[in-house]
């Protein structure tokens, strides 16, 4: 069965392009820094061209889908494993709770901790898959632009974005979408009576809201 260098490398091309969308899609999803996916593409391919040049085909030198597919698997394999063993994303730390807003409520205090805490306080709770790259790179990359927007934890000190937490729950743009996808910390789901309590909670306190709201 041999067919001609056009569409062996059309076929080709068409994996490269499938990688590079399932990729791209997997990143969306879980919120992956897209700066890391272009990073984890450029080893996969580099890892399977390193593969095709060490391995030449003997028959002809046409880029066989067959054997392309394999090196690409190679690199896929060869990228998951080393990655492992870089070290962004291992750190699980909870520094010091130094100070928090004046909670109106325990309940209020409840809420927060189940729908806002896994991002921005210093109380975070690491899932087991938090150990494993990239879904590791991932989590650290929301956790420290969380803490660094507003942390809950840290409230002895000035919070950039702590007057907008009115506004996020208003418009329903946090937790952001992927936190709560597959199934996943279903406990940061709030009932609209939920929200509606803690929107109300809010607003009583101080720091939490601004004029405009
Ligand atoms: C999965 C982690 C995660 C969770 C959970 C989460 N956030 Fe965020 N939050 C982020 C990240 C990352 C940003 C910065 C990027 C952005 O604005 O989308 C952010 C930004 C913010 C900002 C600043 C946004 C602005 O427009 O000024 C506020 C305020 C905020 N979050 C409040 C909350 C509140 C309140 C909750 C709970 C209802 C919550 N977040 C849950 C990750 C999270």
């Amino acid at each position: 069965m041999r067919r001609s260098p056009s569409t062996i490398n059309k076929t080709v091309l068409g994996m490269v392009v499938a990688t590079v969308a399932v990729a791209v899609a997997v990143a969306l999803l879980v919120g992956l820094n897209l700066a890391f996916v272009v990073g984890l593409l450029a080893a996969v391919f580099a890892l399977a061209s390193l593969a095709t040049r060490l391995r030449p085909a003997d028959d002809d030198s046409a880029l066989r889908p067959s054997r392309f597919a394999v090196h690409l698997a190679f690199g896929v394999v060869v990228t998951a494993i080393v990655i492992q063993a870089i070290p962004y994303g291992r750190s699980h730390d909870n520094p010091a709770v130094t100070g928090e807003p004046q909670w109106v409520s325990t309940e209020q205090r409840d809420l927060m901790v189940r729908a806002c805490y896994g991002c921005h306080s210093n109380e975070v709770e690491w899932p087991l898959y938090a150990n494993v790259a990239p879904v590791s790179w991932a989590i650290a990359s929301h956790v420290d632009e969380g803490r660094s927007k507003v942390n809950y934890s840290e409230f002895d000190q000035a919070q950039d974005d702590a007057e907008d937490t009115l506004e996020v729950l208003l418009d329903g743009s946090m937790p952001p979408a992927y936190y709560t996808r597959f199934g996943l910390h279903t406990e940061a789901n709030l009932t609209d009576a939920e929200l509606a309590d803690l929107i109300d909670w809010v607003r009583a306190t101080p720091g939490l809201s601004d004029s405009d709201d």
